[in-house]
């Protein structure tokens, strides 16, 4: 029987950080456990490449759009490779194979006849390729707060308005298509607002899928992106998807437009969507734009992949937000890896290769009452694996850990080796060992590499990996095998383990950016030197005003220069040139609040007077990023 899971495929924007792993590991450990259920487990993870974004992120290193996603997604699947997850398909938006299957999911939806023509003007958030209705010109975005920009242009709409009753009808009739139950409840609340069709081409945008049969329009970049879904598996017979695993903030995209699409289709609709909550660093949500990332391969270098796919399965209730530390983070690893289960294996396989020579006992008459209470463990932790409850089976498992422990204090094994009655140890040590074994595999699809190296030294020869729930029953392992050779798992960390994580950290930061095309900032601040300091008076004299931009327009012979109307709240509005052609489109940039420099004494510019300067960052060997305000501020306020 197949299970079809999938990743969202991440945008190449950014560089992978420990939110992307961590959606990447679940679907691994859940992977993983369907094998152990004798499912034929296949898991889809890759990039979404197209869209202005990326467009823009690539302009601004000095790259063509497919030079830059070429590098971002080979650095993607370089850190699913490093981390060992088992990644089947790695599907790229940009691939010729995936425009076909988007082109025919489009011609479906239109010869079914829920594609028609029709014009948008109004605002657009770039971050989250999103049309904000009812906004208007200068609007932050609802969803991420950053500026909109204003734009007019001629759309394929989808009539996502009819699908509304079924949407509802689904969401009631098969109550866990959407999880967690708190997510099922904001997409309801949503839906019964009504739905507006939606916009699925843009003219504005040369970098995605164009559209069949048009010259200049490409697909809306969720349209294109949703699609990975099936062009990862084309032809396979594993659609409709058993579990799509995405965060919170792209629920709407898969809960509503992704069966909407599919249903105009005539295609099947994937059998659940659960939406987790997100990594926090600093109570901040991880992310490229707060800068307050941080990358898994340091964390894998120093404690192994296992100490942070435990922290992160064991610590974050899943579903729920949860915070990353390293404290944290080398806090578990210690107490529940070094001193809990490597401590256990560790113990029991010394006293076996101690008294018995380094072979299992053969299973005793009676192992019952052993027996009942890892019974126990093993139907409530499948259980929570089967809920994706993964803390709770964590907490399960490490329950019987501490149990076993117990008892072999209990039996206190080194005084009964010295008694003439030889039964009850090879109890002790035939249950600890069989203890191990099934609490070993029951961690597998959490902790897989450490998993397999217990397994090797309790002289298992079949890998772990070819597993079954079935034979996690007590008494599978009949005894009698020689064990392996005994090392420690998980060794202790102290607290050398975070400096040398944050130096690995900074490393990896600065490859990134390397990789990038960027250098990395630097870290003296700029003003440190005694003769760069200004005054608060000096700083006074320079007048920075918040201005509209009125219209912009490219200036010719000049491929760098715009030549902006900008309105600071005077009678006439500014005439500035500006520098920016290179990152911004002209029709973006109308309606966007800028900050201005007002005093500049006036200059000409290719014949064309610039009354003041447009405020932006300038990147290292990349393009300006205008500044701007996430709150709305009005027309020629004054900045201090
Ligand atoms: N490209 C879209 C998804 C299209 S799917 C058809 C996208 N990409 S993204 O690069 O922004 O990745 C978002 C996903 O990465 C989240 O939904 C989540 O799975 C993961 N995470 C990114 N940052 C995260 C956190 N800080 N915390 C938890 N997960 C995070 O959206």
């Amino acid at each position: 029987m197949k299970y079809y899971l999938t990743t969202p495929i991440y945008y190449v924007n950014a560089a992978p950080h420990l939110g992307h792993s961590y959606t990447t590991i679940v679907a691994d450990t859940i992977k993983r456990f369907k094998r152990m259920q004798g499912f034929d487990a296949v898991l889809t993870t890759g990039t979404d490449e197209h869209g202005q974004k990326i467009e823009r992120a690539a302009t601004a290193v000095g790259k063509t759009p497919q030079e830059f996603c070429d590098l971002i997604a080979e650095e993607f699947r370089r850190q699913w490779r490093i981390l060992g997850l088992e990644i089947d398909r790695f599907q790229r938006t940009t691939s010729p194979h995936h425009a076909k299957v988007v082109e025919d999911l489009f011609l479906r939806c239109k010869r079914n006849g829920y594609v028609y023509k029709g014009s948008y003007s109004g605002q657009y958030c770039v971050f989250d390729e999103l049309y904000v209705n009812d906004a208007k010109p200068g609007d932050p975005c609802p969803d991420c707060g950053r500026p909109t920009e204003t734009v007019t242009e001629e759309n394929y709409y989808f009539k996502l308005s009819e699908f509304q009753d079924r949407l509802l009808d689904l969401y009631q009739k098969q109550p866990d298509f959407i999880q967690p139950e708190t997510r099922r409840n904001e997409v309801l609340a949503f839906v019964r607002q009504g739905l507006q069709d939606l916009s699925i081409s843009r003219t504005t945008i040369k970098w995605g899928v164009p559209v069949p049969e048009e010259e200049n329009h490409v697909f809306y970049v969720w349209f294109d992106a949703l699609g990975t879904y099936m062009s990862a598996v084309d032809g396979e017979n594993l659609w409709p998807a058993d579990l799509h695993l995405i965060g919170k903030e792209i629920l709407r995209f898969h809960a509503v437009y992704w069966p909407a699409f599919l249903w105009a289709a005539g295609l099947e609709i994937p059998k659940r969507i659960f939406a987790h909550g997100w990594l926090l660093f600093e109570q901040e949500k991880m992310s490229k734009s707060r800068g307050n990332m941080v990358r898994a391969t340091p964390i894998h270098e120093v404690l192994g992949t296992d100490a942070l796919r435990y922290f992160l399965l064991r610590e974050v209730v899943f579903g729920q937000d949860g915070s990353f530390s390293y404290d944290a983070l080398v806090g578990r690893y210690n107490a529940d890896l070094a001193n809990g289960l490597g401590n256990l294996a560790s113990r029991v396989l010394t006293m076996i290769h101690q008294y018995r020579d380094g072979v299992q006992p053969k299973i005793p008459a009676d192992t019952s009452a052993f027996g009942a209470r890892a019974r126990a463990v093993v139907e409530k932790t499948l259980d929570y694996y089967e809920r994706l409850d993964f803390s709770k089976a964590l907490e399960e498992i490490w329950k019987l850990i501490a149990w076993v422990d117990r008892i072999i204090v209990e039996y206190a094994p080194w005084k009964l080796a010295k008694e003439a009655d030889q039964e009850r140890l090879d109890l002790i040590l035939y249950c600890a060992a069989e203890t191990l074994r099934i609490v070993t595999a029951l961690a597998y699809p959490v902790i897989p590499q450490s998993a397999e190296k217990i397994w090797s030294q309790l002289g298992i020869t079949t890998p772990l990996k070819d597993s079954r729930v079935a034979d996690l029953h007590w008494g599978h392992a009949e005894g009698n095998q020689k064990l392996g050779v005994v090392q420690a798992v998980f060794p202790r960390a102290d607290a050398k383990a975070i400096v040398k994580m944050k130096e690995h950290e900074v490393a990896e930061y600065e490859r990134q950016q390397e990789l990038l095309g960027k250098k990395p900032a630097p870290p003296v601040p700029v003003f440190e030197r005694d003769g760069a300091k200004i005054t608060i008076e000096d700083f006074a004299k320079v007048d920075l005003r918040v201005g509209l931009v009125k219209s912009a327009a490219a200036v010719k012979g000049a491929s760098k220069l715009l030549h902006l109307q900008i309105d600071i709240g005077e009678p006439q509005p500014r005439s500035i040139v500006a520098g920016i052609a290179e990152a911004y489109q002209p029709d973006s940039l109308v309606g966007r609040k800028v900050v201005i420099v007002a005093n500049l004494a006036p200059r000409k510019l290719r014949g064309l007077e610039s009354q003041g300067m447009i405020v932006a960052a300038s990147l290292e060997g990349g393009a300006p990023v205008l500044a701007g305000f996430l709150e709305d501020v009005p027309v020629g306020a004054r900045l201090k």
